[in-house]
């Protein structure tokens, strides 16, 4: 059973790599996978990392060395996922908004592909004719997901072809004898509602028919994970009855059975990571105590960014009487990590964790106001491993041009 990292490890970590520092542990991963799995041992299921949550090589390893497969949203993601050894068949290109030759160096590197526009769909077809199986991405019409910013699936979303183009689509694929094999839909991330999926599932109920060499049904990523106490993510084992109850009705339907995927981000890693942060500064302006850290949106944007809650602990000081404090970083713009959070008593020099950072935290960093990106640690097999260095000023400097 998997028990999470404890505060003092998290504080030998702060001490041996500095702060402000990325702590993921693996076995919560692993954990998380298990979870999965063991839901959808009565399901043909396919699991593909969504990576745009975390593309550390070392992570990906780690992920492979797990048994799941890898969903990429950018040919740079392929390149890296093959680094890391997965195999092209193993590896699926979920593109939107690209140019066609991302989709053609896809082709050459024989990884899945699902197409997310009627343009691209027809210059596949073009160039490929009947020879290389391929998805699509679909538009549900549906509105899911945790706020506006990442919900993809509602009408004025630019992902996917909107299903009512289904004509258009099927015109290409009578046009160039396309090989149709997987439908995809991703409707958004924080998916609480198990139905949302099922919705998808009627969907692709209505639309089998029409694929003749359909193979995949491809749900996509977008499970919530609980990032307050006590809340509830989605239920994995209640939407894998669920998914197994459809299966068996398209089989009886069609009788065909087909593969589900899915493309986890948020699942496989959020909670395994922590961005560890040290108070550099304590003030009082007007009514708010500010905890200010050697950190900032530059490192966890989320909260700026969707208004995320993350939950924060004092590591240094747990025993201590609660006090309320707006936790801010050293970013030169308002840059609030929470308002008025109850901690125990904050001193300068204290470690802060915030909790369910290992998606999209440090893959949605920057270098704004030169800071360094922290470093990255993987704590695997009661161990710490840098798997990323802090920036230094030389890479700040990396790739620009310096004239006279
Ligand atoms: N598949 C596709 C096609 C996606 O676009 C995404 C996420 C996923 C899978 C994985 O979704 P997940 O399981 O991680 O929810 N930066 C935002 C989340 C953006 C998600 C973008 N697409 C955040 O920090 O909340």
């Amino acid at each position: 059973m998997f028990t999470p990292l404890d505060n003092n490890i998290l504080q030998e970590i702060a001490h041996t790599y500095g702060t402000p520092v990325y702590v993921y542990h693996a076995e919560k991963i692993a954990d998380q996978f298990q979870q999965l799995t063991t839901a959808f041992t009565g399901v043909n299921a396919r699991f593909f990392y969504a990576c745009k949550a975390l593309t550390n090589i070392s992570v990906l390893k780690y992920i492979r060395s797990l048994g799941c497969n890898i969903d990429c949203s950018s040919i740079n993601e392929v390149h890296i996922a093959l680094k890391a050894g997965f195999e092209p068949t193993n590896i699926l290109y979920t593109s939107n908004g690209i140019a066609f030759e991302e989709i053609q160096t896809a082709v050459e590197l024989g990884v899945n592909i699902n197409i997310d526009s009627l343009s691209n769909l027809e210059k596949f077809g073009k160039s490929y004719g009947p020879n290389y199986p391929v998805g699509i991405r679909l538009l549900p019409n549906i509105m899911a997901g945790g706020n506006l910013k990442i919900s993809t699936g509602h009408e004025n979303s630019k992902f996917g072809i909107p299903i009512y183009q289904l004509n258009q689509i099927l015109a290409l694929l009578k046009k160039y004898e396309l090989c149709i094999t997987g439908l995809h839909i991703h409707t958004g991330s924080e998916i609480k509602d198990v139905d949302v999926f099922m919705k998808v599932a009627d969907i692709f109920f209505e639309l089998a028919p029409h694929f003749p060499d359909l193979v995949f049904l491809d749900m996509g990523g977008g499970f919530k994970v609980p990032y307050k106490e006590n809340e509830q993510g989605t239920d994995i084992n209640l939407l894998a009855k669920k998914v197994e109850a459809i299966l068996h009705k398209f089989d009886e339907t069609y009788g065909k059975k087909f593969q589900v995927w899915f493309e986890p981000g948020k699942f496989l890693v959020s909670e395994a990571g922590n961005l560890i942060a040290q108070v550099n500064v304590l003030k009082t302006n007007a009514n708010l105590n500010f905890a200010g850290v050697n950190s900032g949106f530059n490192h966890l944007i989320r909260p700026m960014f969707y208004d995320a809650y993350h939950q924060i602990t004092n590591i240094s000081n747990t025993k201590a009487s609660i006090k309320e404090y707006t936790v801010v970083g050293n970013i030169c713009e308002t840059d609030t990590f929470a308002w008025n959070r109850p901690l125990p008593e904050v001193r300068e020099g204290d470690l802060l964790v915030f909790h369910n950072a290992g998606a999209y935290g440090f893959e949605m960093g920057s270098n704004y106001n030169a800071r360094f990106l922290p470093a990255q640690v993987l704590y695997k097999d009661n161990q710490a491993h840098l798997i990323r260095k802090r920036d230094e000023l030389a890479d700040l400097y990396r790739n620009q041009i310096e004239l006279d």
